[in-house]
């Protein structure tokens, strides 16, 4: 398996929901006034990459160390040409990862290519059991596109693979101080769906987001936080969760704003590309701040074998570890497909 995995933010537009937390911001928000600092996303971007640029080095990829694409966006699923992008990165012999809102499962147009062209998992967004939870914190753009749609598109995507190996199907859910329930009750949701794995991971909010003081988690949430995930391992559901040492990285993340991370796999065997091409060692939006500008890169016109050296395995040591990038370890020690690059320790 080649080394390194790249998470790819492929469009910045999302026609699925309009998420409250969500990492691109909301659209009423940039209406008023659009980010500019580097790094900072807006499902408003106008500078994403064409379709040209995006297939051009997607077609560079297969003689360069990348060996999984985890697709994410905006919303993957609703971009026309998704499934040309997954036709050429499973000619070039990758791993590729969905990771969409779910609703479009519902479509066969769109369902039935992703079991033929062999992607290898899809992880949907579910962030509660409890419907009315989830469509409050990730209301749909369209109605009728809420819980519902979304589980039946879980659903529709485990009846439609029936026992083939591919894709697995998962549901990543965010968790934050109003469902700590959650990080038991949606595994056990996704397990009674016949899902293959779940992550329940940590709301990442800059601290003066005006969502923060509602739904980020303190020090004052780690003792349930703690039980919830003790509770989760004890289940023993029949389905993959992320190492047991996540519970105890979200904890530490909570506890403290920034911690050191010796040899960190970002930058070394993880990359980050947002919508207009640029690439980033992570997508924490402290390291982004961090970088210098020299090492601003973009995909656009270049060649992943150039961009993307032979990692050393040993990544460099980072200081930035938060609540921003703690789920990138479920992503690098991905449950349920071989590992990637080392595993790295936490200090
Ligand atoms: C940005 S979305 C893109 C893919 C797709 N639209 C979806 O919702 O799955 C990728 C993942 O990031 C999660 N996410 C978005 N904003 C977040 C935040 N502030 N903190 C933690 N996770 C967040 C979403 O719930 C989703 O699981
Ligand atoms: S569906 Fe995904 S990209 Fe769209 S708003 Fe929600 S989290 Fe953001």
């Amino acid at each position: 398996m080649k080394p390194i995995s790249l998470l790819w933010g492929l469009r910045s537009y999302c026609a699925s929901h309009g998420c409250l937390y969500c990492y691109f911001g909301t659209v009423s928000e940039h209406r008023e006034q659009m980010p500019t600092a580097p790094g900072v996303l807006s499902h408003l971007s106008p500078n994403d990459l064409t379709t040209a640029d995006v297939l051009a080095f997607a077609e560079t990829l297969h003689d360069s160390p990348v060996g999984r694409v985890f697709l994410a966006g905006g919303e993957p699923l609703l971009w026309k040409p998704i499934i040309r992008l997954i036709e050429v990165l499973k000619a070039g012999g990758l791993e590729v990862v969905v990771c969409t809102s779910g609703v479009a499962l519902n479509r066969p147009d769109l369902r039935e290519p992703l079991i033929e062209l062999g992607v290898d998992a899809v992880s949907v967004s579910l962030d509660s059991a409890d419907p009315v939870h989830n469509d409050q914190w990730r209301p749909p753009r369209r109605g009728g596109d809420g819980w519902e749609a979304v589980v039946s598109g879980i659903s529709a995507l485990i009846a439609a693979r029936g026992p083939g190996p591919r894709p697995k199907v998962g549901v990543y859910s965010v968790i934050t101080r109003r469902n700590l329930a959650d990080i038991v009750a949606l595994p056990e949701l996704a397990a009674s769906l016949g899902c293959d794995y779940a992550v329940p991971q940590p709301i990442a909010l800059d601290p003066d987001h005006r969502l923060a003081a509602d739904l980020s988690l303190t020090a004052e949430h780690l003792p349930e936080l703690r039980q919830h995930f003790d509770d989760l391992y004890a289940a023993e559901l029949p389905l993959v969760l992320p190492e047991r040492s996540y519970a105890s990285q979200i904890a530490s993340a909570v506890a403290r704003p920034t911690d050191l991370v010796p040899g960190c796999f970002g930058g070394d065997t993880l990359f980050f590309v947002q919508p207009d091409g640029t690439v980033w060692d992570c997508p924490s939006s402290l390291k982004i701040a961090a970088t210098p500008p020299g090492r601003h890169r973009s995909i656009k016109g270049a060649k992943a074998r150039e961009l993307f050296p032979a990692p050393t395995g040993c990544g460099s040591d980072c200081a930035l570890f938060s609540v921003d990038c703690v789920n990138m370890w479920p992503l690098t020690g991905f449950p349920v497909l071989a590992p990637t690059g080392p595993e790295v320790p936490r200090a």
